[in-house]
């Protein structure tokens, strides 16, 4: 069988190293994109780019795409400041900016004729902010809103080609770094919080998917609502 190869964002960390892990057992040549990663074992080709260095990411997509096509893109880097709209400065909205919505739109157009050829899929990781009004992430919520927004027109696009986009939108999940510059933290408590693996497993029910259906929205919560203050 040919095998099949995507590209995963955010496959250094947390849920993007969870979902490069589980494409790889699913057959997948993973190419992961980050800028940090360990030394953990994984047959992962390690891309070290940093996402908001557009010219860096086209670049990459595209010799990837040349040299053996691509069949899936994940779009999973992200980062998040928290707190009072006021709290933020310039420097960090502009940077979730880049990171959370232009990256993921930059990438998953560049992906397309790849993705037509391959009849392929992308998949962009939101978050369950993209549909709540979010006290204290006004500004990451709302690029969550509109990385959803782009994946619901987007599917409609290119869905004549064979396409498939779908927006996983996940709720507190831990075990990951995403959550360095917050005031709370998931409780601890089993069912408080989602781990990687989940997201993982939800991704992994996208792909495994028959050709000619298509899993487009995806919300996963852990059981219970709890948080703890850090
Ligand atoms: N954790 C949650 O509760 C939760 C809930 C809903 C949605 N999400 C979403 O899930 C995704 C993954 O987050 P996570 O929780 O797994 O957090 P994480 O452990 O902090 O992972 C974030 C990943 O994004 C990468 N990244 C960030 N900025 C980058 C840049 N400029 N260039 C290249 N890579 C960059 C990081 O790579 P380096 O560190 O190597 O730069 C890291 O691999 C994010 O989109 C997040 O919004 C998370």
């Amino acid at each position: 069988m040919e095998l099949k190869r995507a590209i995963v964002t955010g496959a250094s960390s947390g849920i993007g190293q969870a979902i490069a892990k589980m494409l790889e057992t699913q057959g997948y040549e993973v190419f992961g994109i980050g800028r940090n990663f360990d030394g953990g074992e994984s047959s992962m080709h390690r891309m070290v780019i940093d996402i908001t260095d557009t010219g860096a990411l086209v670049e990459a997509i595209d010799d990837i795409g040349r040299n053996g096509g691509i069949d899936c893109m994940v779009n999973c880097a992200g980062e998040a400041f928290y707190g009072l709209s006021e709290s933020l400065d310039t420097e960090q909205i502009s940077s979730m900016c880049r990171v959370d919505l232009e990256a993921p739109m930059i990438a998953s157009c560049r992906c397309l004729p790849y993705l037509r050829m391959s009849r392929g899929m992308i998949i962009n990781i939101a978050s369950v902010t993209a549909t709540r009004i979010n006290t204290h992430g006004a500004c990451y919520g709302a690029l969550k809103a509109g990385l959803l927004s782009f994946g619901r027109s987007l599917y409609e696009e290119v869905r004549k080609h064979g396409v498939r986009v779908v927006t996983i939108c996940p709720d507190l999940t831990s075990g990951t770094g995403l959550y360095r510059n917050a005031s709370f933290e998931a409780d601890r408590a089993e069912g408080c919080s989602l781990y990687p693996e989940d997201v993982a497993e939800c991704v992994r029910t996208c792909v495994c998917m028959r050709e000619g259906a298509a899993i487009t929205e995806m919300e996963i919560r852990p059981q219970y609502n709890r948080i703890s203050k850090k």
